[in-house]
């Protein structure tokens, strides 16, 4: 058998009907969103992986670094036989866990994302010939089964991905990865931590235009898979922090009065000039938050580090 297996849990029409009930209730809301997960086709994917060596971006470099130094710990902490990641993407920096799990036989990547999963576990493959993967496209927020692999099981969730959620979709999910866990297995989340406005701001709103792009991509996935008309042009990104919430939201700000036609949805949206689309939030944390989030899914947190710098954290948990 290959090591290399791919199990889809999301119909083949994912940009089908999720995306037209998606974009039917976000798009006549008001104000009017859209959830995160659209921004990940082929080309939304190798734009996050740009993002990431921003010099502004530093959550990808504080994380790297925790993990670099933290590895052999997490590996004696858990003794896992089995690495599951939840939103995988080019699975970089998750290779320093790789390196330090020592009873490691299988890693199961999920990801809506099938190009990064692609990519990512043909990159592994040919790293580590003897490792099983067994890539999972699937929406980490809906229901899914996690392949038959051997404990214990670390489930990680990193690069701050957490944050992308709302408060309630965060408790639901953190539920339901607890449901997933088994006495001895854990979970290593990944937190980006509150901090300046102008460092916050400057990372998800970079010089370089790349986030900017970014954000205007999910125009473009609406446009191809539901024959919509967007300019992305007319749209200009803003990424602005919500000091009360603590969250970075991103937007998009039609920079004209401007009707959008989403023929598939049978929609004629209407931008008001300076209107906003929301596209993501990403919340920033603190140690306490952290804590009690993770007790209320019934989850204990064992341990908690810190970049140099204290910009991001990842924690350890365990069913209680
Ligand atoms: N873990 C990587 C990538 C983070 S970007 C890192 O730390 O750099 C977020 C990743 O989560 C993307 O690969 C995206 O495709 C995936 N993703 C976003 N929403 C998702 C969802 N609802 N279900 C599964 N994967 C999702
Ligand atoms: N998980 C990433 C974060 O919150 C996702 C992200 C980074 C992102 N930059 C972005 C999402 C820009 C939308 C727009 O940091």
């Amino acid at each position: 058998m290959s090591p290399f297996r791919v199990t889809r849990t999301l119909p083949e029409d994912t940009t089908g009907a999720a995306l037209r009930a998606d974009v039917l209730s976000g798009l006549t809301s008001s104000p009017k969103t859209l959830p995160p997960k659209w921004f990940y086709d082929a080309r939304g994917s190798e734009l996050f992986d740009r993002i990431t060596t921003l010099p502004e971006y530093y959550p990808t470099r504080a994380e790297r670094e925790i993990l670099l130094d933290r590895a052999p710990e997490i590996a004696a902490a858990t003794g896992a036989r089995t690495l599951v990641e939840l939103g995988s993407g080019s699975s970089d920096k998750t290779r320093h866990l790789l390196d330090a799990l020592v009873d490691l036989r299988a890693y199961v990547p999920v990801d809506v994302s099938g190009s990064a999963l692609e990519q990512a576990g043909a990159a592994l493959l040919a790293e580590r010939p003897e490792l099983s993967v067994h890539a999972l496209i699937a929406d980490f927020t809906g229901a899914f089964a996690l392949p038959d692999a051997p404990g214990p099981r670390l489930i990680a969730f990193l690069g701050g991905t957490i944050g992308n959620l709302l408060p309630e979709e965060r408790a639901a999910f953190l539920g339901a990865v607890r449901s997933l866990m088994a006495p001895g297995d854990a979970l290593l989340l990944g937190t980006d931590l509150v901090k300046d406005e102008e460092t916050l701001v400057a990372a998800y709103d970079d010089a370089a235009g790349v986030t900017a792009a970014f954000n205007k991509n999910v125009l473009t996935v609406i446009n191809r898979e539901l024959g919509g008309d967007f300019d992305p042009d007319d749209f200009a990104h803003a990424a602005v922090w919500d000091a009360e919430r603590e969250w970075i939201e991103m937007r998009l700000r039609a920079r004209t009065g401007v009707t959008v036609k989403i023929p598939a949805v049978g929609l004629a949206v209407d931008f008001a000039a300076g209107e906003e689309l929301r596209t993501e939030v990403s919340a920033k944390f603190r140690e306490d938050g952290v804590r009690a989030e993770l007790a209320a899914a019934g989850l204990e947190r064992t341990h908690w580090w810190t970049d140099r710098a204290g910009r991001f954290a990842l924690s350890l948990s365990s069913v209680r």
